[in-house]
């Protein structure tokens, strides 16, 4: 079995995992809008989520030893919710950097949409004008795809290798870690594969095993056998 190390260099987010080579993509990476709209510059919309709630979650996830938070806002029909995790390893300011740049940016990069999920390398933030919190779904998943195939052509010694490496990973992460954060390194394959996965801490242990197993089966239908570098990410 690979070994998984609990601190390395890789990449991570909300309830998502990923492997990755170095990324090719640019990030932020993007889910914009489920058929909910757009709300206009100025409402009491955007003031709820983008001045009084993103604001206190920012602090509250960066100062939190879980590096997360969620919460909402706001009379209805104007309510808003919002969810925001950043990776296991980063500290409490690089947290607060991004999770503010994040939360606005994704105002801008989705046309100021109702329903909005951004992944960043440190962080993962997804903003609403309904309750997405289900510990037992996952919908409004990001996916990006950072390098396409595999070079030396071993698809199947490859999928196998990602298949252990994904299994030792959600394991760590689920059974040993306190931020339910791990980071992997497989050296079965040349050139070897890094991988990463963290669930929020809103999900019991149990509840971020199905999460992130319920990832690594989107990652089969989602990506080719063969792709060397991608991510999942969802609330
Ligand atoms: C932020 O944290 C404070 C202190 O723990 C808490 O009272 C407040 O409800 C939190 N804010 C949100 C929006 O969850
Ligand atoms: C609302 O935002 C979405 C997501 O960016 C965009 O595709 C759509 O065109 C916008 N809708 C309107 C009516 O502007
Ligand atoms: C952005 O949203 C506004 C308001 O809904 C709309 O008028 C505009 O066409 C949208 N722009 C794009 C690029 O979707
Ligand atoms: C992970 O946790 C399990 C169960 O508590 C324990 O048996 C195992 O030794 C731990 N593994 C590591 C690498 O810490």
């Amino acid at each position: 079995m690979p070994g998984v190390y609990s601190s390395s260099m890789i990449i991570i987010h909300a309830l998502l995992l990923l492997v990755l080579i170095p990324l090719a993509a640019a990030q932020p990476w993007t889910n914009c809008g489920r058929g909910q709209g757009n709300y206009s510059a100025g409402s009491t919309y955007e003031t709820n989520l983008l001045d009084l709630l993103l604001g206190t979650l920012c602090h509250n996830a960066s100062s939190s030893p879980t590096l997360f938070a969620k919460g909402s806002l706001g009379a209805a029909p104007d309510t808003a919710w919002a969810l925001i995790l950043c990776r296991g390893d980063v500290s409490a300011k690089m947290c607060y950097e991004c999770v503010t740049w994040a939360g606005h940016y994704a105002a801008t990069a989705c046309n100021r949409s109702r329903d909005v999920a951004l992944c960043c390398d440190q962080c993962y933030v997804r903003l609403a004008d309904h309750n997405f919190f289900d510990p037992n779904g996952n919908a409004g998943v990001v996916s990006s795809l950072s390098a396409l195939g595999i070079t030396n052509g071993d698809v199947v010694g490859y999928d196998w290798a990602l298949t252990g490496l994904f299994s030792s990973t959600v394991k760590y992460a689920v059974d040993n870690s306190s931020r339910m954060f791990a980071m992997g390194y497989s050296a079965e394959t040349e050139p070897g594969i890094y991988s990463a996965a963290q669930c929020a801490a809103d999900l019991s242990r149990p509840q971020c095993r199905n999460c992130l197993q319920g990832l690594m089966g989107m990652w089969r239908t989602t990506f080719l056998r063969n792709t060397r570098g991608a991510r999942l990410a969802g609330p």
